[in-house]
């Protein structure tokens, strides 16, 4: 099967996590866009979503499924996403498509958090996929020489040659030669660093559940 197929096969999965009349937290990314359309087919039993980025609510409202505002919501069933990385402890690394904000705080109004990825994705040791952290535009030096001073090399992600700028008005950082074997501790720690918006260590808004592609099939893995 091809990364793509296992994909949709993921997103098809995720549908037995959708409670009928409910209001469905929605990640970003191409996992969660075979999601999406799956979702369609079952549009009319659900309420609508919750999306983490402008690229996701586009899509599924193109596709007829309402979204709602986080703030109209008090708390979600259900997240579905995809991940960059995700470890045995359901510990992960997001923010690949820069939509990593939106997508912890959406995950954190969640009582689940299914992830959904292709085999590629399960790692040892978080840290092979280079760190995505959303900073504040004037902080972005300073927190480069931060990462340098624990052994990261922090590069600003460009887009059409200018400053990514993400659905909040800010930049990315992605940082490479990290190996975080304590998540936990590292998030703690990387959000205590003033113009942090959001590092893409998934930690404290670990998966539940990860429905993972293999070429035999979905594996479940509960944490
Ligand atoms: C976006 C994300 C995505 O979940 C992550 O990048 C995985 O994307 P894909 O499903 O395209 O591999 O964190 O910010």
């Amino acid at each position: 099967m091809t990364q793509d197929e296992l994909k949709a096969l993921v997103g098809q999965a995720a549908l037995k996590y959708v409670q009928a009349g409910g209001i469905i937290g929605v990640g970003t990314g191409s996992t969660v866009n075979k999601f999406i359309d799956a979702l369609a087919t079952m549009k009319d039993r659900i309420q609508g979503a919750v999306s983490s980025s402008t690229a996701s609510t586009e899509r599924l409202k193109a596709l007829g499924i309402p979204v709602f505002d986080a703030n109209e919501v008090d708390d979600l069933a259900v997240y579905i996403d995809g991940a960059d990385e995700i470890d045995n402890r359901g510990y992960m690394i997001k923010g690949g498509g820069a939509a990593l904000t939106r997508e912890k705080i959406v995950a954190a109004q969640s009582q689940r958090f299914v992830c959904i990825a292709d085999e590629s994705k399960l790692v040892g040791v978080l840290g092979r996929f280079p760190l995505p952290v959303e900073v504040i535009p004037m902080a972005a030096r300073r927190l480069m020489r931060q990462f340098a001073a624990m052994g990261g090399i922090a590069q600003l992600r460009m887009k059409d040659g200018q400053p990514l700028v993400t659905d909040n008005g800010q930049h990315i950082l992605d940082v490479t030669g990290l190996t975080l074997s304590e998540p936990l501790r590292f998030e703690n720690e990387v959000n205590q660093w003033p113009g942090v918006v959001t590092v893409g260590v998934f930690a404290h808004q670990k998966a539940s559940v990860c429905l993972l592609g293999t070429a035999q099939g979905v594996r479940t893995m509960t944490f």
